[in-house]
């Protein structure tokens, strides 16, 4: 097993790691029934999968992560189970702080950050400052995050500054629109991984996924290995990105 793993490793091409790879980490809940346990406990396991993920991308040289760790549409389940997610949070944060200094990790938040208790509030403020000078992995937690939610601020923001008279609406291109999202000055994803089974975007960086390539595992997250990624990564290093050229512009490098 250790030997197939490692095998795996070796087939990764190190020059064309993905630069930002975004996960929609999914199937904690059916993880847990399947294996007669509370929902919550796939949360807890699927915070090691979660930490493991952060170290296994910064080894490979991977620049950005995101992983959707709860969405707009999250708020509608269970109080109960929210305020677990809530509190399962802070538990995480405080205690993968030093582990993200010692990685060298930089932790980035994106979403309604606003709707969070002040709790979850505070220690997420408080690890982004303690980790803000990391110049390893990017660590972005999608939290009370989706991506119509985003798009519906940025256009509020876009239409205050025109009104204001500081932005002419001729001049509005994509890249003010890219500028002026939770991931301004982030690169695009280039490679989504959503785990346990569903072949869905769930309201995710609809934006920023234009051009990435999709990856879905039927794993369910708190099973989610390195070895997993690694195989994501070898199916990504596949494929050919053709951003709507041809296949020959793209082998003769037009
Ligand atoms: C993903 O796992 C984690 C969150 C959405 C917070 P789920 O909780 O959605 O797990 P399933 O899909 O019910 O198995
Ligand atoms: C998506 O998972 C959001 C997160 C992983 C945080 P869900 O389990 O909420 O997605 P849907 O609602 O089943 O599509
Ligand atoms: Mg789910």
């Amino acid at each position: 097993m250790e030997e197939q793993i490692a095998n795996r490793l070796s087939q990764i091409d190190k020059a064309r790691v993905p630069r930002h790879i975004v996960v929609i980490m999914d199937g904690n809940g059916r993880w847990a029934q399947k294996n007669g346990m509370d929902r919550y406990f796939g949360h807890q396991e699927g915070v090691v999968s979660l930490h493991k993920m952060v170290e296994t991308a910064g080894d490979l040289g991977v620049q950005y992560l995101t992983a959707y760790t709860f969405s707009t549409e999250n708020w509608k389940r269970p109080q109960e189970e929210v305020d677990a997610l809530m509190a399962l949070v802070v538990i995480a944060i405080e205690r993968e702080t030093p582990g993200l200094m010692k990685n060298n990790v930089r932790l980035l938040a994106i979403g309604d950050i606003d709707r969070l208790p002040q709790d979850t509030r505070n220690s997420l403020q408080a690890c982004i400052n303690a980790t803000s000078k990391n110049t390893g992995l990017t660590f972005i937690i999608a939290l009370s995050y989706s991506a119509r939610w985003e798009i519906t601020e940025m256009v509020k923001a876009v239409a205050q500054e025109v009104k204001a008279g500081e932005l002419a609406v001729e001049d509005i291109t994509e890249d003010v629109v890219s500028a002026h999202l939770t991931t301004a000055g982030i690169p695009d994803p280039d490679l989504l991984i959503r785990t346990g089974g569903e072949h869905r975007i769930s309201n995710y960086l609809l934006w920023q996924l234009a051009y990435s390539e999709l990856y879905f595992s039927d794993v369910y997250w708190p099973e989610f290995r390195e070895e997993h990624l690694y195989e994501a990564i070898l199916d990504y290093q596949k494929r050919e990105r053709r951003f709507g050229k041809t296949g020959e512009q793209i082998k003769l490098n037009k």
